[in-house]
């Protein structure tokens, strides 16, 4: 039993695992109930008298080397396993895609911005309309070619229910529902039966504005746009009016902005010309405010509508008109930086 004893030390003290399972495998192996130090135990009642006091020594000794090392081995196991499982400090974090507002969305809130600085508030309304406030109040004549199936989607006939085709339509709701002094703009998206192509799409976004007051006058108008131009395009920027004609404004104008490219000198963008018109504007027609219920002898008023897509197009080049509703991440990621 001796010889048994300091075998069994030797193979004790040189005993190794490489990882959990083998220790464990060990640990049942001179451990556990039916294992090898335990049978020396049970074979301890057969040894003589006069040996007890040494073999027990002996036995006691080899119990504790080896729950020793095996608590050592646990121990170090642990360890590792805990490094293991504790989350590397050092390592770089996961890039958090941070997200971009639209173009489009920049540039309207841009537009919003500057006329809200000389007292505009913004008003909405839906994008599904009826035919008086799209065209009737708005002094369209039955045969205009802007009520056609080729210009507008009709909803349903009789009554006549469409996507509005200009936000035009929320400043009749306004001029309906509330007295001048009014001073509105009205964002939003429009809609027209348009083919799609690289310079038109079938819904697009608009920023229109209305003033009406007592005394408004053209070069109210023309004072306003100007501020407009300078505070979206720069100080150097210059604007012109050509004479023009929209069935709800007498009289009406376009408005060129000298080309913010070749500074007026002429360029294929510009055509040579050294202007690019933006913007249609005009004074209300008498017609218009009388149809919504404002006294045309005692208020007057101005309106302007740009199309938010020509906007975004000159500050930021963008050749193709599709790009704004294809949500290409390529396209949207090159707004990061503009806030
Ligand atoms: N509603 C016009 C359009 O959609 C723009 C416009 C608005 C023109 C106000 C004059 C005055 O084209």
């Amino acid at each position: 039993m001796k010889d048994r004893i300091s075998e069994l030390l030797e193979e004790v003290s040189k005993m190794s695992a490489e990882n959990a399972d083998q220790l464990e495998a060990l640990r049942i192996k001179y451990l556990s109930k039916k294992g090898e130090i335990s049978s020396l135990f049970n074979d301890f009642k057969n040894v003589a008298a006069e040996q007890k006091r040494e073999i027990g020594g002996l036995l006691n000794e080899l119990k504790t080397k080896a729950t020793e090392r095996i608590a050592e081995m646990k121990a170090e196991f642990d360890a590792q396993q805990a490094k293991a499982d504790a989350p590397d400090v050092t390592r770089t974090p996961d890039p958090i895609e941070v997200g971009t507002r639209h173009p489009l969305s920049l540039v309207k809130n841009e537009i919003v911005d500057i006329f809200s600085r000389i007292g505009f508030s913004i008003a909405e309304g839906p994008e599904v309309e009826d035919d008086w406030h799209v065209f009737s109040a708005l002094n369209f004549p039955p045969e205009h070619p802007a009520r056609d199936m080729q210009d507008t989607f009709f909803i349903t006939r009789e009554p006549d229910v469409l996507l509005r085709t200009h936000t035009s339509s929320v400043q009749s709701r306004v001029m309906t529902s509330q007295q001048p002094p009014i001073r509105v703009l009205c964002p939003g998206r429009v809609y027209r039966n348009e083919a799609i192509s690289y310079r038109a799409h079938c819904f697009f976004h608009q920023v229109e504005g209305l003033y009406i007051d007592k005394n408004i006058s053209f070069a109210d108008l023309k004072q306003a746009l100007l501020y407009f131009a300078k505070e979206m395009f720069g100080e150097q920027t210059q604007i012109r009016l050509r004479p023009s004609y929209f069935p709800f404004t007498e009289p009406s104008a376009e408005m060129d902005i000298s080309c913010n490219i070749c500074g007026g000198e002429g360029c294929a963008f510009c055509k040579n010309t050294g202007w690019v018109e933006i913007l249609g504007c005009g004074m209300v027609d008498p017609a218009v405010l009388e149809a919504c219920g404002i006294d045309s002898k005692v208020y007057s008023g101005y309106a302007f509508g740009l199309g938010v897509e020509r906007i975004t197009n000159l500050k930021y080049r963008v050749k193709d008109l599709r790009m704004f509703s294809e949500n290409d991440v390529r396209f949207l990621d090159q707004f990061k930086s503009a806030f």
